[in-house]
């Protein structure tokens, strides 16, 4: 009997089947290997002919087809299979989909985020797919960027803890866990840091400002074993992220000794030659990515032929491309790809995909992530009702029914709640319907399934969002891709207008569900402005003006700037675009099934020329406002409302004085002194009273969560080392400066909302 080739034994180490299997392989296979394609346009060109290592956006049939053509390559090495699941299983249809990253960071819950991503990870294993393109770990800044959606909001801190809990949730319990994918951390590092908010522009930052704000959340995944990073887009001072030496090679692979794979964004290598001209050609592209320590190049065909005339033409060493082929076959072997390709799974799929189990943990998501922003008493509806045994709402005390408008253009929109990176959100094309209906709960089907039987709940459209057209510059960027279509904003519509007055008219209650759509969301789809767009705030100024008591929904991908209609509207409730179950928890929210428990993870603006509003800006500016507008964000980060009220009193410091390697305890009473139960957000922040260098007013370091009953107080302790004191002095370099501090304790960033007290940290 014939003995394996030494790099198909699975009895062997990895490192030396890594090394085997190199051994063999020729130039064009290792390139190849390093290449990772679209399968939307076909996988046999790139499997027969370029030996690609991994192929992404691959629709259900394709995934089978590339499984079969690798069998009669020469080497069979497994491909792997990659996808943007990030707040689900984003196009399987029928997969479970849940709020997006930002919804999900308003729960302020890590827990319930890591079941998220680890429903998803069972999805998805069924599926063939080994790798998904999640968490993104951007900074949100300048709220007109695109992307806010897929981000965890403005804070490093909740960043850190939030990816840190996808990525147990993804990676499971191993890469030999069966269920377990691949995470991705990403953009790496200070993508977000837009200029006017424009995706993808240079990234206006110093090596200090990203060790202060945009590497801790980096740092920190990485060292709890992240299996792979993605870069962003951007340059930082003039060198593009792809080549950027010090931060790949330095900070990455140098201070955090990260041993993952890196893998580029969409076309990187290429846009170094078309978009940011810093090279001649794809060879000169392709050997500059390779020495910066870059190991799969997301779609750039051209690294193809580009890194092997680099190679012939001494431009590139051989040893540079063998050092990223061999960490990618580590992780195929690791994962056990060439025992088990873990090729889809038919039956596997019925028993996961989409099941109850994942849409109870959806529903559980959705309800954490509204935030009410707003209320006058008007919510709950009727004082408040109780579910019967299936969950829908018993009829009020007073027995009286009552009609609800559930009025606006994303009350009954599946797209605009699901969000981006979701079924027909534009990525892919083989779901153009998006998910099945069924699966999705708008605000609309909320009410008419959760209020009590005998209540009548109307509807009307009131108002369009938007149309698009063509791009005036063409249809395709240089590199092939389609340009994103141009948003034209709908005009007011007196017919829809009248028709939602009159809904209103007859009715108790108004719920007005207003937004954006997906047309206004993602990549290459910044907004200049933050309002609302159409006719919506026609409609709600009309709304407003029949007197009825009236809440607001705001299902959109980012914090908007608001009309006052709705800024003195009798409620307010963001619910960012809160998946598949998200138009029942709006509903339940509303009829006070659940308690209000969301908190923002990022500020909302007055108005968008007082970007950037985030919480945590460096202190010293001349004054704290501008002529013409307060600098103060209409709802700050970490604000939100309960149905009860809460007081915050006796904040006391037990160690005023520490030592660098002590941990601060404290407690404070916190007071539930309303009539319902809370869940309460005591969010700890920290101000560094003198410091050599300027820094924040103030930095989140630590929050609980805390259950009260109505009447019920506590006393919390609270613990923060000092070690986590930190600033990032002139030098880069990460330290605590002893000195005076305060403690500041609370239900937000707000200042007027926290208590204070001091401690001090002793020098040496
Ligand atoms: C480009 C996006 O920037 C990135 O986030 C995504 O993972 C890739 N495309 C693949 O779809």
């Amino acid at each position: 009997m014939n003995s394996p080739l030494p790099y198909l034994d699975p009895a062997l180490p990895v490192a030396e089947r890594v090394a085997d299997l190199l051994g063999r392989m020729t130039l064009p296979e290792k390139v190849g290997q390093m290449l990772q394609l679209n399968a939307k346009d076909g996988v046999r060109e790139h499997v027969e002919e370029m030996h690609v290592g991994s192929i992404l956006h691959v629709s259900p049939e394709r995934v089978l087809e590339a499984a079969e053509l690798v069998r009669q390559t020469r080497l069979r090495i497994p491909l792997l299979v990659a996808e943007d699941c990030i707040h689900g299983h984003s196009f399987w249809e029928g997969a479970t989909i849940f709020p997006t990253q930002l919804g999900m960071a308003a729960t302020w819950d890590p827990a319930l985020i890591e079941k998220a991503a680890r429903a998803t990870a069972v999805e998805v294993a069924a599926t063939g797919i080994h790798w998904t393109f999640s968490p993104v770990l951007c900074i949100t800044r300048d709220l007109r960027w695109g992307r806010v959606s897929e981000t965890f909001g403005e804070d490093p801190f909740l960043i850190g803890e939030f990816a840190s809990a996808m990525v147990r949730g993804y990676q499971g319990d191993g890469l030999t866990d069966p269920t377990a994918i691949l995470a991705c951390a990403k953009h790496f590092a200070g993508y977000s840091e837009t200029q006017g908010g424009r995706d993808a522009s240079e990234a206006d930052l110093s090596q200090r400002k990203l060790r202060s704000w945009f590497l801790p959340p980096f740092e920190r995944v990485a060292r709890e074993g992240c299996r792979t990073f993605m870069l962003g887009y951007q340059s930082i001072d003039g060198v593009p992220i792809t080549v950027n030496d010090w931060l790949l090679n330095d900070v990455l692979r140098g201070e955090w000794d990260y041993t993952g794979t890196l893998i580029t964004d969409w076309d990187n290598v290429g846009r170094m030659v078309w978009e940011q001209h810093v090279y001649a050609d794809h060879t000169q592209a392709a050997a500059a990515a390779v020495r910066a320590g870059n190991d799969m190049v997301m779609t750039t065909p051209q690294f193809f032929d580009g890194a092997q005339r680099a190679v012939a033409e001494g431009l590139l060493d051989e040893a540079d491309i063998d050092a990223a082929v061999a960490r990618i076959l580590t992780l195929k072997f690791e994962l056990g790809l060439f025992e088990n390709p873990r090729h889809p799974e038919p039956a596997r799929q019925a028993e996961v995909i989409g099941i109850d189990a994942h849409a109870a943990v959806n529903l559980d998501v959705a309800r954490r992530s509204l935030v009410l922003l707003r209320n006058d008493g008007v919510l709950p509806l009727a004082g408040g009702l109780t579910a019967d045994e299936a969950g829908r709402a018993l009829a009020p005390s007073d027995g009286r029914p009552r009609t609800v408008a559930v009025i606006g253009p994303n009350a009954d929109d599946p797209h605009a709640q699901l969000g981006d990176w979701a079924g027909a959100s534009g990525q892919t094309d083989w779901l153009p319907e998006g998910h099945p209906r069924t699966m999705i709960q708008t605000v609309l089907d909320g009410f008419r399934d959760q209020a009590p039987a005998d209540w009548t709940i109307t509807h009307a459209t009131g108002a369009e969002i938007l149309s698009v057209g063509a791009d005036p510059e063409g249809a395709f960027f240089p590199d092939g891709q389609p340009r994103p279509d141009v948003v034209i904003p709908a005009e007011p519509d007196e017919r829809l207008i009248a028709e939602a007055v009159a809904a209103a008219e007859a009715a108790d209650y108004v719920v007005a569900v207003v937004g954006d759509r997906i047309e206004l969301i993602g990549e290459g789809r910044s907004t200049a402005t933050l309002e609302l767009v159409g006719g919506q705030v026609a409609l709600l100024d009309a709304l407003a003006a029949t007197g009825k008591p009236m809440v607001v929904v705001l299902i959109s991908s980012k914090p908007l700037v608001l009309p006052d209609s709705a800024l003195g509207a009798s409620a307010l409730i963001y619910a960012a675009n809160p998946g598949m179950r998200g138009g029942r928890a709006v509903a339940e929210l509303a009829l006070g099934l659940i308690e209000p428990t969301g908190r923002l993870p990022v500020s909302f603006a007055r108005h968008v020329g007082q970007q950037p509003t985030y919480y945590n800006q460096v202190r010293g500016q001349h004054g704290t406002r501008y002529a013409d507008l307060t600098q103060s964000p209409a709802f700050a980060f970490g604000e939100g409302l309960s149905y009860t009220t809460v007081e915050y009193d006796e904040l006391e410091v037990l160690t005023p004085v520490l030592e660098s390697h002590e941990t601060v305890r404290a407690r404070v009473t916190v007071r539930n002194t309303g009539s319902r139960p809370v869940l309460e957000t005591v969010q700890l922040y920290v101000s560094d009273t003198v410091t050599s260098v300027t820094w924040a007013e103030k930095e989140l370091k630590g929050y609980r969560q805390v259950s009260l009953r109505p009447g019920e107080s506590t006393v919390l302790s609270l613990e923060l080392p000092v070690a986590d004191c930190t600033l990032v002095d002139a030098k880069g370099r990460r330290t605590v400066e002893p000195g005076a501090f305060e403690l500041l304790v609370g239900p937000s960033s707000r200042d007027d909302s926290l208590l204070r007290a001091g401690f001090t940290v002793k020098g040496v």
